[in-house]
């Protein structure tokens, strides 16, 4: 049943546990009603006011809790294997093996000879990375003067090829190693790649030499427009590489989160790239990752950092994803940093 949990809600997880046709429809009933209880009366998700009174409490005070974050380091590693498994690569995906699409119902891909050529040879970022920044495009962001402080990370992941253009590098930086691009977006700002494909390959230039993470094996219609990225990138020995992002590293991440309370439907990509940091890193901060309509100071702020356009509701759980974080800021396990940056650096 891999398809069905991440697809779809609950209801239908819980109910998929029996054989159809034993479950009596009262039985399945109940099982509903007791679900929509827990979710919408027994879970409160806090007020965008009492998350800033709560982080202000905090205040700047941070503290690195080395064995906090080594525990939490395991579980990731026990439950998806983030070094070994975050890419699709020859080596952990041979060639006749199949590769199950993290976000549909029960579609799959067998890996031919000319899927199997596409998938780099062996797992980059074997060996330790240090200080990693995630860098999330939340609204928080804008005049922050975080650039400078995001760009002193040694290695850098940002989200969904986001502008890094000359009016937001003090506030977001300039330097990337890893970013992320979903197939929607090749879709909504390159026209699927079906025509020129000069504007995707200039606008990846911003990102120097860095990787591309795509999921390509989450939604059927992801995968063409990822392997059309691919190509226009290896036609002209472009300096970025693209990494196709393992179906089985993301439902697996997806499921790790969902046992800790996080009720989406898929998690958003800034938490699969914090997972992977997690994974990959000594140290984690993050910035832009503040889901709320208001900063500190209770100001109105934008969406993202460049825009303000909203995402689709009930999809992703932003709120909640960002509970779950804030308790690993609290642990010290990772940093997260809300609202502007100090001068010295
Ligand atoms: C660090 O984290 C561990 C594991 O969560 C905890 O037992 C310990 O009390 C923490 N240490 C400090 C100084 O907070
Ligand atoms: C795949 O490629 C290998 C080596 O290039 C070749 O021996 C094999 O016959 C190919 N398989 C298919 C199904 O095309
Ligand atoms: C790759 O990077 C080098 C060095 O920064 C640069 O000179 C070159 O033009 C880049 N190549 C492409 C295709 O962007």
């Amino acid at each position: 049943m891999k398809g069905s949990a991440l697809n779809s809600n609950g209801i239908l997880r819980m109910i998929s546990k029996f054989p159809r046709n034993k479950l009596p429809m009262g039985a399945a009933l109940g099982i509903a009603v007791l679900y929509w209880l827990y979710i919408f009366t027994l879970y409160r998700i806090p007020s965008d006011k009492e998350i800033v009174n709560e982080v202000l409490r905090q205040g700047n005070v941070w503290k690195k809790n080395l064995t906090a974050a080594l525990m939490f380091r395991k579980q990731l590693e026990e439950c998806c294997d983030p070094k070994n498994l975050f890419a699709v690569t020859k080596q952990n995906t041979p060639l006749g093996s199949t590769l199950w699409y993290d976000g549909e119902f029960f579609h799959s891909l067998s890996v031919n000879n000319d899927t199997y050529s596409l998938f780099i040879k062996e797992t980059p970022l074997q060996q330790a990375l240090k200080k990693c920044a995630v860098v999330g495009n939340g609204g928080i962001l804008k005049n922050s003067g975080c650039g400078k402080h995001i760009d002193k990370a040694d290695f850098i992941m940002r989200c969904n090829l986001p502008p890094l253009s000359k009016e937001y590098i003090q506030d977001v930086g300039t330097k990337t190693q890893l970013v992320t691009a979903n197939p929607s977006i090749i879709e909504k700002r390159f026209r699927n790649l079906l025509w020129s494909r000069k504007a995707f390959a200039e606008s990846v230039k911003i990102y120097g030499s860095s990787y591309i993470y795509m999921p390509a094996f989450s939604m059927k219609p992801g995968t063409d427009p990822s392997i059309r990225a691919f190509h226009t990138l290896s036609d002209i020995n472009a300096n970025q590489t693209v990494l196709f992002a393992n179906p089985e590293f993301l439902w697996n991440v997806g499921k790790f989160w969902k046992a800790r309370g996080i009720h989406a439907k898929r998690l958003s990509t800034g938490l699969f790239l914090v997972s992977l940091a997690l994974g990959l890193c000594e140290d984690v901060t993050l910035y832009g990752f503040w889901p709320f309509s208001v900063d500190l100071n209770e100001q109105s702020i934008s969406h993202h950092y460049y825009d303000n356009v909203l995402p689709y509701s009930g999809f992703h759980a932003m709120p909640e994803e960002f509970l779950q974080l804030w308790l690993l800021h609290k642990s010290g396990t990772l940093r997260m940093h809300v609202g502007p940056c100090p001068d010295e650096v």
